[in-house]
């Protein structure tokens, strides 16, 4: 990767969208898919995706119980659908697959926020698709709050010292534009650029309060697996995963975190002198500096204790479902299957808790031994880990999952209550094992 070797750039944050509706209980919103064009290369403008913009998408922020109403048009000269990952809600509002929007319709998914405070994202989910929707740059965050959240003494000032990262590796060809001409390797593994784009931005740098700030960061890469970790080695806490809060701040000194999934962190800027620096890094690689400011802000002690995660109990599941994750490139298989818009794989009753069994049994091309790691990533819920290979999970993942890394001979078991109905996926997390088929449906009713 190529990243300091530029101009440094101030991070972009992405604005809130506004909500159009006045009642504190109901919000409405409007995202418009288009083309847009960006230099992140002096000179060679890239031709890019956008919601309402040039590239990425503004955030949605809502409150638990909201009544929500999207209105999703598409002004690309191509289908596209949106799909709201980690968003618990019924499948005729979940944006997968079957939900595509023709060029200069709107699509229109009205539902209540039923779920705790958490960082989410959304992007396009059409089939064969995804891959290069989400690489032009169509994805956003969504975030959700609740009073709990809101009564935490937790760094909450929006872009001051509550600061979202979305990170993403690219590729630009020689005319800057990005190439999504898949070689053998990007078919295999997943497209990996060789250069880390922050919201958007190569090599930025961002002011930070000295005190207590918190990230919420996303991978919302096509298939890169970050570790990352601060370049002075400095510890750092993480305060949430996926779906929500976790019960207590979890000291770490890297992060592993695969495509879609998110993490809360809080790193503490307090013993800073003005103007000190410290940069982020993935396995050594800095790719934002943070650049720490006079001005004192936030929270002195972080709260020992966040949130109760109810624990779902193993006996609670009327069922256990098995998912064997398996191949690369065009061989990727979950169950031996690969998708079929006409078949639907799994058949769940509406409220039931079932355990999910994800194993990868670690094949890789033309049945080797040498596969590879996937994250799986199940639509219309939140999972708990109850154990890899039978160990607990690790202290940062005893929270809710909606996208789990499964290493190579590895079995990973989580329970999840499915109380939204209709069609939904689950699916490889790499966008182009996702595209090359690696992905089910199914109902729930
Ligand atoms: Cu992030 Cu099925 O998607
Ligand atoms: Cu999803
Ligand atoms: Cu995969």
């Amino acid at each position: 990767t190529n990243n300091f070797s530029g101009e440094e750039k101030p991070l972009p944050i992405p604005p809130l969208l506004e909500d159009e509706n006045p009642d504190p209980n109901k919000a409405e919103f409007t995202l418009v898919a288009q083309t847009g064009s960006m230099e992140f290369l002096k000179g060679k403008p890239t031709d890019t995706f956008g919601y309402n913009g040039n590239y990425l998408g503004p955030v949605i922020r809502v409150k638990k119980g909201d009544d929500v109403s999207i209105k999703v048009k598409n002004e690309l000269d191509e289908a596209t659908t949106l799909h709201w990952h980690g968003l618990e809600v019924d499948g005729e509002d979940d944006g997968g697959p079957n939900s595509g929007i023709q060029p200069g319709t709107t699509w229109n998914p009205q539902f209540t926020i039923d779920q705790n405070a958490a960082t989410l994202w959304y992007h396009p989910h059409l089939l064969h698709k995804t891959g290069e929707h989400v690489y032009k740059g169509l994805a956003g965050l969504f975030i959700i709050d609740d009073q709990d959240s809101e009564q935490l003494d937790l760094p909450n000032e929006y872009g001051v010292n509550d600061i979202p990262l979305i990170v993403q590796d690219k590729q630009l060809d020689e005319n800057g534009q990005f190439a999504y001409n898949l070689g053998m390797q990007d078919v295999m593994m997943g497209l990996q650029g060789d250069t880390i784009m922050v919201n958007g931005a190569i090599n930025p740098y961002v002011e930070v309060p000295k005190g207590k700030v918190r990230f919420r960061l996303l991978n919302g890469s096509n298939a890169r697996i970050y570790q990352f970790a601060l370049s002075n080695s400095q510890d750092f806490y993480q305060i949430g995963t996926d779906g929500g809060l976790l019960e207590e701040p979890v000291k770490l000194s890297n992060l592993i975190l695969s495509s879609a999934e998110r993490a809360e962190l809080i790193v503490d800027f307090s013993s800073y002198k003005e103007g000190e620096t410290v940069e982020l890094t993935d396995q050594g690689l800095p790719f934002l500096k943070f650049v720490v400011t006079g001005e004192e802000k936030g929270p002195k002690e972080l709260p020992a204790h966040l949130v109760d995660i109810p624990q779902v109990d193993e006996s609670m599941a009327t069922n256990t479902r098995k998912f064997v994750m398996s191949g690369m490139g065009q061989n990727v298989t979950i169950n031996g299957k690969q998708m079929d818009m006409d078949r639907i794989d799994e058949k769940l009753k509406l409220h039931d808790t079932e355990i999910w069994e994800i194993t990868n049994d670690g094949m890789g091309m033309m049945g080797n031994n040498m596969g590879m790691a996937h994250p799986f990533h199940g639509h219309g819920t939140q999972f708990l880990i109850l154990d890899r290979d039978g160990n607990p999970p690790p202290p940062n993942e005893r929270g809710w999952k909606d996208t789990i890394l499964v290493s190579p001979g590895e079995k990973v078991r989580a329970i999840a209550t499915f109380d939204h109905k209709g069609l939904f996926m689950y699916h490889c997390h790499i966008l182009e094992h996702e595209d090359a088929g690696m992905m089910g449906q199914f109902t729930v009713e």
